[in-house]
């Protein structure tokens, strides 16, 4: 037999989703005539946007017929779709970011392990507390986080976040090399200023590190101070990568589309010193191991950029705002501490009373019967709190708040 990667041994058993699905899915089973609401997972659930169908009807039509069809990509993306990125998303709000920077992908998730791949294995990874799972699991599966203990990984640096520091964290004392930042944040659902932003950036620029910034909740930002990407900092195109997706904004979660930008201006050293451009290290990995996103759904997303398409994203993601809106607002009249649910489709709420996430989750599934993603799932200090979604339909969102007493 081969000796597996050990790091895998290292791992909690399943994937936090996975194991809040398969609670969920044990709770209905021995409770059949109870109705289950989902606010754990951030899946959304309005339908794909008019726009959207008919370009990929289109596509669809094209590679039906031999005269149009045609196979393989270009495993950046195709350059409709990156000339689209670069033109709505940077150069109209003032940000030069060109597509040759963009590399279209299957969605965040998957850039985010992959990019592992072009940073050293000694490189320490500073991560957010409570955070995105992702950020930690493969950590751990590349060999950088070392051990478990108490709740922490070894060689991880933690960046606590808490309601003294408004969940903003404060810059590691040690050297971090890699440093995971999400705003609007994935799960706490607060969002980051430009000032507060600039320390970060200045702080990679100082130690020569490298910030990946997951900003796959753009779109929720209403606030005109609030950052949508980390390149309207200075200086970030040097420091930074930048991911996106268009899961949560046009509702392609189960069709697969994001990107991630890695300004050519980005460089970092091999072991002998020699420079090196991140962008062109991630254009090799993705040569090789990426054959590019579907056709269909690449031509789907550059819908989502007519004015149609853009008017979708502004209607979908203000109705998810309204229902995070809601769970907050009810969290809050019934006596829980909440935060986050502006500016962003998530809400962090704790009881304040000592119980730990599970017991919590538990509890809101067996009482009021909708599901939650329990804080602890996201890091140390997420223990004591759980997550709610904003992404399911008005009605469900209105029923499970209706249920808390
Ligand atoms: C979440 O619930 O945190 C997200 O939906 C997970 C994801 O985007 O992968």
């Amino acid at each position: 037999m081969i000796e597996v990667n050990n790091n895998f041994h290292l791992l909690p058993v399943s994937y936090l989703f996975s194991e809040v699905g398969r609670r969920v899915a044990a709770f209905r089973e021995a409770n059949p005539e109870r109705e289950v609401i989902r606010m754990d997972i951030g899946d959304v659930t309005r339908p794909l946007f008019p726009s959207v169908i008919a370009a990929m009807h289109e596509a669809v039509e094209e590679l039906a017929s031999s005269s149009h069809f045609h196979g393989y990509g270009p495993e950046q993306g195709y350059a409709f779709l990156r000339d689209a990125i670069a033109e709505h998303d940077y150069h109209n709000r003032g940000i030069a970011i060109d597509s040759e920077d963009i590399f279209v992908s299957d969605g965040a998730k998957s850039d985010i392990g992959n990019l592992g791949d072009i940073y050293s294995r000694e490189c320490k990874v500073a991560v957010m507390n409570p955070a995105y799972p992702v950020y930690v699991d493969d950590s751990v599966i590349d060999g950088r986080a070392g051990v478990l203990k108490d709740g922490k990984w070894s060689r991880l640096i933690y960046l606590d976040c808490d309601p003294e520091n408004n969940f903003l964290p404060s810059l590691p004392e040690e050297k971090a090399d890699v440093i995971f930042l999400c705003f609007p944040n994935n799960p706490t659902g607060e969002a980051i200023s430009r000032p507060e932003l600039k320390k970060w950036v200045d702080y990679a620029r100082e130690n020569g590190s490298l910030i990946i910034f997951d900003s796959a909740y753009e779109a929720f930002v209403r606030n005109p101070d609030i950052v949508r990407s980390i390149y309207e900092i200075e200086g970030a195109k040097e420091v930074a990568i930048e991911i996106r997706s268009f899961s949560k904004t046009a509702g392609f979660t189960g069709l697969r589309c994001g990107y991630t930008v890695v300004p050519r201006e980005l460089k970092g050293t091999y072991k002998d010193g020699t420079q090196v451009a991140l962008n062109s290290l991630w254009n090799r990995r993705q040569t090789t191991k990426f054959n590019g996103a579907s056709y269909v759904a690449q031509k789907g997303a550059a819908a989502v950029y007519t004015p149609e398409g853009m008017a979708d994203v502004r209607k979908a993601t203000d109705y998810y705002l309204a229902n995070a809106a809601l769970i907050r607002q009810t969290l809050i009249s019934k006596g829980y501490k909440a935060f986050g649910g502006e500016n962003s489709p998530y809400v962090w709420a704790t009881a304040d009373n000592g119980e730990d996430s599970w017991n919590l989750f538990g509890k809101l599934l067996e009482e009021y019967g909708f599901s939650t993603t329990p804080g602890s799932g996201f890091g140390s200090k997420g223990d004591g709190y759980i997550r709610l979604t904003g992404f399911n339909s008005r009605e469900n969102t209105e029923k499970a708040m209706s249920k808390i007493k």
